[in-house]
């Protein structure tokens, strides 16, 4: 599959995991996640069940989505494997845990040292805007969502989630206390 054709992700079956899911509704996929006992890959196997109905549920809003793409951990390359190799299919993914979740605003972390990842995963989300599969009415569906791409600059510490959350908000990536933002 050529990672840099929106074309090519869609003969290969792209995009209709997101229509399929359109078509269950945010309430029957999120059983399948809970169902399917998926599992986050950050390195505490947290159930993704679990965070995205926490997520949906959380009276606060707008809903942010925020994708952990720093693997900063020595020798790892998991991440960068699939950004670069399928960067449509991470972005389809996170489109469909916006839906769910009810997120119409998403940040890509990635880490800086990944210039490949980067420039696919930018021409990527630009391909994906301009066909309608990201921004104000994301298929004609009704439902917004957009992803902005965030490079980490180097620090191992903001691969922890709330040390990123700080970097992406502009203050020092350092790790949070509490919920709330250090200011
Ligand atoms: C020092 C430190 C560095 C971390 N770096 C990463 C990282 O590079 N990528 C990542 O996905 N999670 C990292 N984590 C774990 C995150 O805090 C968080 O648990 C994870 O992003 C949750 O995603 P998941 O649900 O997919 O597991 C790190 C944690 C610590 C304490």
């Amino acid at each position: 599959m050529d990672p840099e054709s929106l074309d090519d992700y869609r003969a290969h079956g792209g995009y209709a995991a997101l229509r399929r899911a359109v078509d269950l509704g945010p309430t029957r996929v999120m059983a399948e996640v809970s169902d399917a006992s998926l599992t986050g890959r950050g390195g505490a196997a947290f159930p993704t069940g679990v965070k995205w109905d926490g997520v949906a549920r959380a009276p606060e809003r707008p809903h942010y989505l925020v994708c952990n793409a720093d693997e900063s951990e020595p020798g790892t390359f998991k991440d960068r494997v699939l950004m670069e190799s399928d960067p449509f299919g991470l972005i389809e993914a996170m489109t469909i845990a916006a839906y769910v979740t009810g997120c119409e605003q998403g940040y890509l972390y990635v880490r800086g040292e990944y210039p490949l990842a980067i420039r696919r995963l930018e021409h990527a989300i630009g391909a994906a805007r301009m066909r309608g599969h990201l921004g104000p009415d994301v298929m004609g569906e009704g439902s917004a969502f957009d992803i902005e791409l965030r490079r980490g600059a180097g620090a191992y510490i903001c691969g922890e989630e709330t040390a990123l959350l700080n970097s992406i908000e502009g203050f020092r990536g350092e790790p949070r206390n509490s919920r709330r933002s250090r200011r």
